[in-house]
């Protein structure tokens, strides 16, 4: 009896430990006082990051075989708590092998899966779709479409694959993507390494076949097309093509069906001429060519998916200007603000990687990306859904792009560095900046800075 007794007070109180550390923020609130969210954060000693360490890799063999008795949230929360203990052993490999692995993982369903509902004041609808949560994962991370449901299973609301060339190619040569850890930053000159449009359309039909929209005019069911989440599919051009126009279209031929948005990257530093292609004439050339290939396929009630352009955050005031003229009149259904910088921001000047060639991403993008965005939803009127993308890791940098008018976040490089456990604890933090603020629904908060 005794015995009963004890084991129950012990699974009581564990149990309440469990809960404390799977949610992702005991007071979100918390995390929202402060204008810059990370440099809120109170610096760890030396000794108390390796306990921590520790800690986690204790947690991972003992408390993992008594966690599983748990309710399947509670559980969930966990799992992402204890991911952070593998952090510091990605952070020792090779960039690229790091990512190798983490796709490899994802692919195979080795990672956790995310079971906690969403919170409500993070819904919102879309290009008629509805999105559970606002925070998506940006192009560039899965490539070839190899982990589409793990990396959705982690709960972003949105994942974007690509960007998918028509001819398999392998990129510039390694290395290729470089690590600026003390400044949250990546450069990386990848160069659109991927496996091409045949073998990612195969992935997607085997894998995600379900996303097929109906193409019957008389299917009633159009509500329950796709599975679970949002899937971007992000198009590029190879690098020795001369006719980008008929290498996008390839692209909308080939993987449209699957889309539940579609995005022309124009914006990659890496292959040569690309960025050419924002200019206003090439691109309005470019989206007239792209629409026609979507439009003349065959879409049910449906209709077909939603077509985007993802914009460098390089453009001068008047290349903004023209992309808005082209934006409003040929009805763009979104703008992705925006792909990785070619210049170096003063914070990590002092750091010898920032010589590499490529295009830098993370926390010393999100002034110029956040700049070019507000710009942008002022230049659009607030018309065109905007996508905002460029040195996101906290729930205050996802909420200060919502005010500076994204209906949607993305992010890459913060999750590379945070990994799982960042999705829940962004979500958390952002839900709780928008109660602070006094906003009802995420609709309330798109462009606030801008009114
Ligand atoms: C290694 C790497 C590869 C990328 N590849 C692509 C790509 O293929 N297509 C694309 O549109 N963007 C690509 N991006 C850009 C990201 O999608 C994103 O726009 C950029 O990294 C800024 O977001 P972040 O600061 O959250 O990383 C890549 C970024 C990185 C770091």
């Amino acid at each position: 009896m005794t015995g009963r007794f004890a084991f129950r007070f012990m699974k009581g109180s564990l149990t309440q430990k469990l809960k404390q550390m799977a949610s992702p923020v005991a007071n979100p609130r918390h995390y929202c006082s402060s204008s810059s969210s990370s440099s809120a954060k109170p610096k760890l000693s030396q000794s108390s990051r390796k306990e921590r360490l520790l800690a986690g890799a204790a947690i991972g063999v003992v408390g993992g075989a008594y966690a599983s008795t748990l309710d399947k949230e509670t559980f969930s929360g966990w799992l992402f708590t204890a991911t952070k203990a593998l952090n510091p052993m990605f952070a020792l490999l090779d960039p690229e092998v790091a990512h190798r692995l983490a796709i490899s993982a994802a692919a195979r369903g080795w990672v956790p899966r995310e079971q906690r509902p969403d919170q409500q004041i993070l819904g919102l609808e879309v290009w008629g779709r509805r999105f559970s949560n606002p925070i998506g994962l940006a192009a560039g991370f899965d490539k070839n479409a190899e982990a589409v449901e793990g990396l959705l299973g982690l709960g972003f609301g949105f994942v974007e694959v690509g960007s998918v060339t028509p001819i398999p190619q392998e990129g510039n040569p390694k290395p290729r993507m470089f690590r600026l850890r003390n400044e949250g930053a990546l450069i990386n000159r990848c160069g659109f390494n991927g496996e091409g449009i045949v073998a990612v359309a195969e992935r997607l039909d085997t894998q995600n076949g379900k996303r097929k929209p109906e193409k019957t005019s008389t299917s009633s069911n159009d509500e329950v097309k796709h599975g679970q989440g949002i899937l971007g599919v992000n198009i590029g051009k190879n690098k020795t093509s001369e006719d980008a126009a008929a290498d996008y279209v390839q692209g909308v031929h080939a993987l449209s069906q699957y889309a539940d948005y579609l995005v022309i990257n124009v914006s990659s530093p890496n292959t040569p001429g690309l960025r050419k292609l924002q200019g206003r004439n090439q691109l309005k050339d470019l989206v007239q060519k792209v629409k026609a290939a979507r439009d003349e396929m065959e879409w049910g009630k449906v209709g077909p998916p939603p077509l985007l352009v993802k914009i460098a955050p390089d453009l001068s005031k008047q290349d903004l200007e023209d992309i808005a003229v082209v934006a409003l009149d040929l009805h763009l259904d979104g703008l992705i603000i925006s792909n990785t910088t070619i210049s170096r921001p003063e914070a990590v000047e002092s750091n010898p990687v920032s010589e590499e060639g490529g295009g830098l991403s993370g926390k010393p993008l999100f002034n110029l990306s956040n700049d070019i965005l507000k710009d942008m939803y002022i230049l659009t009127k607030g018309k065109i859904p905007l996508v905002g993308c460029g040195g996101v890791s906290s729930g205050e940098d996802a909420y200060k792009k919502i005010r500076a008018g994204a209906t949607l976040v993305q992010l890459y490089t913060a999750f590379a560095y945070g990994g799982p456990a960042l999705i829940p604890q962004i979500k958390a933090e952002l839900a709780g900046c928008l109660e602070r603020d006094g906003f009802k629904s995420m609709y309330d908060a798109i462009g606030a800075d801008c009114r």
